[in-house]
């Protein structure tokens, strides 16, 4: 090595010494403490296990349990029925499960119990329905693929241990090496549809991608029920709406609602679609970063493990990008939310008012089919438009801007769809 080559290299370490510390201090890179792997085998889905050798973790998981009203109003840890704020749901979805039973959702500790305890499953309910509630899927598709989803779900749900069968550190975590992983198969054949290969994912993406194995909008293919995430054309409501157009896999729709006689879509919490297609979601900031926040105890650094309204911890969530206060986060989350749910509960009444002007005009004695056929398809769109928001988790915080503009469109159908039912049975609206 010559004399220039060593100084140069010299230099070189100096800096590298010199910038590591800069993006160690400001936060780039977050250490964490980070306890030494211990020996979990795989198949061990019980939390508490796991817990001996984690207990920081452990303790904020237990937290899940705890159960609370929103700050906000929205939102919360409470079993309370979403249709006594929004009477219209049982409107909407009459004919179908979501019309029995609809209740706000609580922390991850519950998934199994609330899973056994809701209206919507009944002895025809299959296995695919416990896709998103337990790590024991991981055993369920190692011995039967898919093939457990057209199971009965009785069945398949003695195979979740109850005791331990909610979500627990299995679903996120491997255990050999703690590293983050996704254990919902539908995640993984979506995304690489998208040309994504998951098993390379960062530690970045994968912050987001374990709670997008379950925090979306999904479908069941007629005759298998095999879960499949509608990605194939984007994240947009426009853009999974016209996948589903396309009756991928003959999927025509979740039901036909009993008024308008119209195959329906029913939207699932589509957290992760509406987050990745908002500010937060472009700007690279993760659900961990919000749900999950770094704490401190006894000088160590850890993650949050208590996954739930980050109204919880704001000055963890929020202030580690945003110095405006606590005040000002709590006030910008409750303005978007109820400019949210002010535009949403209008768009959901003008499309219960849709589905009641098409029953109208089809009971007319003399109906334009061609105008009715309109109508029928006008307010299947706005009631996806409406639902994709309605059914959302963050009541519009994810992606404000995105939310009131679907909102929009959604009353926009609803009224063409009105209009169109009028025009079908010749109904004089002047
Ligand atoms: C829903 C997914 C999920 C579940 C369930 C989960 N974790 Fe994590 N865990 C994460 C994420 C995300 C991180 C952050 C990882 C990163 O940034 O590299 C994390 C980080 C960790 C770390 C690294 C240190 C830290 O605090 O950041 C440990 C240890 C850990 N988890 C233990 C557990 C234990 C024990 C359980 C069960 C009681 C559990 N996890 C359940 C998602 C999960
Ligand atoms: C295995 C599927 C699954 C994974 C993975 C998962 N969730 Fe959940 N999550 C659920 C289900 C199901 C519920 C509703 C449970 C209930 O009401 O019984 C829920 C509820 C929640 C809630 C509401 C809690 C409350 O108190 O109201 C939050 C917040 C949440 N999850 C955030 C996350 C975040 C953040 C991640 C990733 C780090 C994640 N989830 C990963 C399935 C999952
Ligand atoms: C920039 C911060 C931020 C990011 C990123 C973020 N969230 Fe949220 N999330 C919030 C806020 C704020 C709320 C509203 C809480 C309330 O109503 O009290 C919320 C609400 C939720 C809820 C409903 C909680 C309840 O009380 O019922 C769920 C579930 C959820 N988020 C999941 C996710 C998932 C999954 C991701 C990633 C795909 C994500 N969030 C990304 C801030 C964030
Ligand atoms: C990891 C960094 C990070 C975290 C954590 C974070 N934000 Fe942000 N936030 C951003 C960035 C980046 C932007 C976009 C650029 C800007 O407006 O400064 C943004 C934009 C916003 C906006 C304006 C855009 C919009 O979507 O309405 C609000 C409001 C906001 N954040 C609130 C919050 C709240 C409340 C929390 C905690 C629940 C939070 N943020 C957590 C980085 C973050």
């Amino acid at each position: 090595m010559s004399k220039t080559q060593k100084s140069l290299l010299a230099l070189l370490s100096v800096l590298l010494v010199f910038f590591g510390f800069i993006v160690v201090r400001i936060g780039v890179v977050k250490p964490v403490s980070t306890a030494k792997v211990a020996m979990i085998p795989a198949g061990e889905y019980d939390s508490a296990v796991w817990g001996q050798y984690y207990p920081l973790q452990y303790q904020s998981f237990l937290k899940n349990a705890e159960m609370a009203p929103s700050p906000t109003g929205y939102g919360g840890s409470i079993k309370v029925q979403k249709s006594e704020m929004q009477p219209e749901i049982l409107v909407n979805f009459k004919g179908m499960p979501f019309s029995k039973d609809y209740t706000e959702d609580r922390g991850h500790v519950y998934t199994m119990a609330d899973l056994m305890e809701t209206k919507r499953i009944g002895p025809a309910s299959k296995g695919a329905c416990i896709t998103c509630k337990t790590p024991y899927l991981e055993k369920m598709v190692k011995e039967y693929g898919w093939g457990y989803a057209s199971k009965p779900l009785s069945e398949i749900i003695d195979y979740a241990k109850k005791e331990h069968g909610s979500i627990s550190c299995a679903q996120c975590h491997d255990p050999a090496t703690m590293n983050l992983r996704v254990i919902n198969p539908a995640f993984n054949e979506a995304m690489e549809r998208r040309g994504i290969d998951v098993s390379k994912a960062s530690r970045e993406d994968m912050r987001n991608y374990v709670c997008a194995q379950c925090h979306v909008e999904y479908y069941f293919v007629p005759g298998s029920f095999q879960v499949v995430f509608p990605w194939d054309k984007g994240f947009k409501p426009a853009e999974m709406y016209a996948y589903y157009a396309d009756k991928p896999n003959n999927f025509q729709g979740d039901w036909e609602h009993p008024d308008s006689k119209v195959q329906m879509l029913k939207a699932q919490h589509p957290d992760y679609e509406t987050y990745i297609t908002g500010t937060h979601g472009k700007s690279g900031v993760s659900c961990a970063d919000c749900h999950m926040p770094y704490m401190r105890k006894d000088g160590q650094k850890y993650s949050s493990h208590w996954m739930t309204s980050p109204q919880k911890h704001l000055e963890e969530s929020c202030g580690q990008c945003h110095n405006q206060g606590k005040a000002w986060m709590s006030e910008r989350i409750k303005t978007i939310q109820d400019q949210a749910f002010e535009m949403q509960h209008m768009a959901g009444l003008n499309v219960a008012k849709a589905h009641e002007a098409i029953k109208k005009a089809n009971e007319a004695a003399e109906v334009d089919q061609m105008k009715l056929a309109e109508a029928r398809e006008l307010v299947r769109k706005a009631q996806w438009y409406w639902d994709i928001v309605a059914a959302e988790s963050s009541m519009g915080f994810h992606n404000p801007d995105q939310v009131i503009t679907t909102c929009g469109q959604a009353n926009e159908f609803a009224h063409k769809a009105i209009e169109a039912a009028n025009k079908a049975a010749a109904i004089d609206t002047l």
